[in-house]
């Protein structure tokens, strides 16, 4: 599974908390794209989508949210719900977010500018795509 939780340095004192994320030292990408996603709702599911080449780090700045990232072979539920956690998602990984808390707030950093063309909104494409990524032929699926 290309994830990873990690857990982010926090310079804390008695006026508060900062993290800091740095593109190729604790983010391990160069950070080409940020945005965030707020007034999410419980009932509404996102997501459900995957990448050949994006890779992100997301924070749930506030409020909490269930990831589930599945790689072809295994699903994985994974609840993001502290500023101090950030969740890697690497290439080749399918993603869905749901359970949003009132309020929740996801920021999200990228490798890559968006590009539509990029996003796989179809799982059997996923799983496809996925047999000529292992045969190393993956830019004729994107
Ligand atoms: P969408 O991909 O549905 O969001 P999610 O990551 O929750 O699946 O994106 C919603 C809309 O926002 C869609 O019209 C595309 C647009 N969008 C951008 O213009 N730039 C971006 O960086 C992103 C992530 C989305």
């Amino acid at each position: 599974m290309n994830y990873k939780l990690i857990d982010m340095k926090v310079y804390g004192d008695e006026r508060g908390k900062l993290v800091s994320l740095e593109g190729g030292m604790n983010c391990p990408f160069d950070i080409k794209r940020v945005y965030y996603i707020y007034d999410t709702l419980p009932e509404q599911e996102r997501g459900k989508h995957a990448h050949r080449e994006l890779e992100q780090i997301i924070v749930a700045m506030d409020g909490a949210c269930q990831f589930v990232l599945d790689d072809g072979r295994e699903r994985k539920e994974i609840w993001l719900n502290s500023p101090d956690k950030g969740l890697y998602i690497g290439k080749n990984m399918w993603r869905e977010m749901r359970h949003f808390s009132y309020g929740c707030k996801l920021m999200v950093l990228a490798s890559t500018h968006y590009d539509e063309k990029e996003y796989i909104r179809d799982y059997d494409e996923f799983l496809k795509g996925l047999d000529n990524v292992k045969m190393g032929n993956s830019k004729s699926t994107c």
